[in-house]
C-alpha cells in the first residue's frame, strides 16, 4: 500500500482523549506531511494508534523518532528496561526477558522521577490476550481544566516529587521481571512543578502520578501536602478521564507521558501478552 493524502483519517474516541489513524501503512514511506499530520494528532489527542500494521524493530526506532529524540539514560537512575538501556524493550508475562509481568499496574507516568521525564512512548503489540491487559490513559490537562478556580489558585508554585521504582529503598521488585535494572542507591527525588505546561499547546496539565508521586512541596503544613496529594491522587483518576485500549495483534501505539497517567489491567493466567517499548526522551518540566 502507498500512503496517500486522501485515505489519511483521524478518528478520535468517544472517551477522554485517544484517536486511531486510518489509512496508513507504516511499514510503508510516508509523506512529510503525512507524518506532521501523526505529530499533530498526538499533540492534540495524547493517545494515537494504527491498527493491523507489520513493523521491524528498526521500523518502530524511526517511527518512535519522529515525536523526538531518544531518551539518554542518567546513570544511577534506572528506568523500566535492563541497565544497557536498549532501544526496545519487551514487555511481556511470558518471554525471559518480559519485563512488568502479569499483575495490575497502577496510574503512572513514565520516569517522572529524572530530571527529564520521558515526553512519550510506543507500544507494539505482537501477543495479545483474548481477556484482560486492557491499558488505560487518562487526560491530566482535563483534570487540570476540571479544578475549581480556588484548588487552581492554592496549587500555583507548588511542586511534586516522585520515588524511582527501581532504586534504593522504594523499589518495587514485583514490577520488575525479566532483566529489569534495579541500582542498590536511592535516586535523589527530582521536584517539578505540579502543574505543568505541555510544551506543544502550552495548556496546563495536573501532573500526579497516582503510583509514585510522593510529596508536595511548598507547603509549610505536612498533614496539608499529604492530604493535598491524596486529593489529587483521586481527582486525576476519575473514570471520566480515561481511554480505554483493547489490544489487537498488530497494534502500534504511541502515548504522550507529559500529559496522561498510564495503568494497566492485569493478564489472566495462561493467557500469553508480548508488547515491544520505545520511549521518546523529555524536557524539563516548567
Ligand atoms: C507500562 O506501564 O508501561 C506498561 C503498560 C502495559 O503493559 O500496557
Amino acid at each position: 500500500m502507498v500512503n496517500r493524502i486522501q485515505d489519511f483519517e483521524i478518528v478520535p474516541s468517544d472517551q477522554a482523549l485517544g484517536a486511531e489513524v486510518r489509512g496508513v501503512d507504516l511499514a510503508q514511506p510516508l509523506s512529510g506531511e503525512l507524518i506532521h499530520r501523526i505529530i499533530r494528532a498526538w499533540e492534540r489527542y495524547h493517545v494515537v494508534f494504527f491498527r493491523g500494521q507489520s513493523i521491524t524493530d528498526e521500523r518502530q526506532l524511526e517511527f518512535t523518532q519522529w515525536f523526538g529524540p531518544r531518551h539518554a539514560p542518567y546513570p544511577e537512575m534506572p528506568i523500566l528496561g535492563d541497565i544497557s538501556q536498549p532501544d526496545i524493550i519487551t514487555i511481556s508475562n511470558v518471554t525471559e526477558d518480559g519485563l512488568l509481568g502479569g499483575g495490575y499496574i497502577e496510574p503512572h507516568q513514565d520516569g517522572v522521577y529524572l530530571p527529564t521525564p520521558l515526553a512519550g512512548a510506543v507500544m507494539r503489540a505482537e501477543e495479545v490476550p483474548d481477556s484482560g491487559g486492557d491499558t488505560s490513559w487518562s487526560n491530566l490537562i482535563q483534570a487540570y481544566s476540571e479544578l475549581n478556580p480556588t484548588m487552581k489558585r492554592r496549587l500555583r508554585n507548588l511542586k511534586v516529587s516522585a520515588f524511582n521504582l527501581y532504586a534504593g529503598k522504594t523499589s518495587r521488585r514485583d514490577l520488575g521481571g525479566g532483566k529489569q535494572w534495579f541500582s542498590e542507591q536511592d535516586s535523589t527525588a527530582q521536584a517539578h512543578p505540579l502543574v505543568r505546561i505541555h510544551p506543544p499547546t502550552g495548556k496546563k496539565i495536573l501532573w500526579v502520578s497516582c503510583l509514585n508521586s510522593e510529596t508536595i512541596e511548598g507547603l509549610s503544613d505536612e498533614s496539608e501536602a499529604s492530604n493535598l496529594l491524596l486529593e489529587l491522587k483521586a481527582h486525576v483518576d476519575q473514570d471520566h478521564l480515561y481511554y480505554t485500549h483493547r489490544w489487537a495483534q498488530g497494534d502500534v501505539l504511541i502515548w504522550d507521558n507529559r500529559c496522561c497517567n498510564h495503568k494497566r489491567e492485569s493478564i489472566p493466567e495462561g493467557e500469553r501478552r508480548v508488547f515491544y517499548r520505545s520511549v521518546i526522551g523529555g524536557c524539563r518540566p516548567y
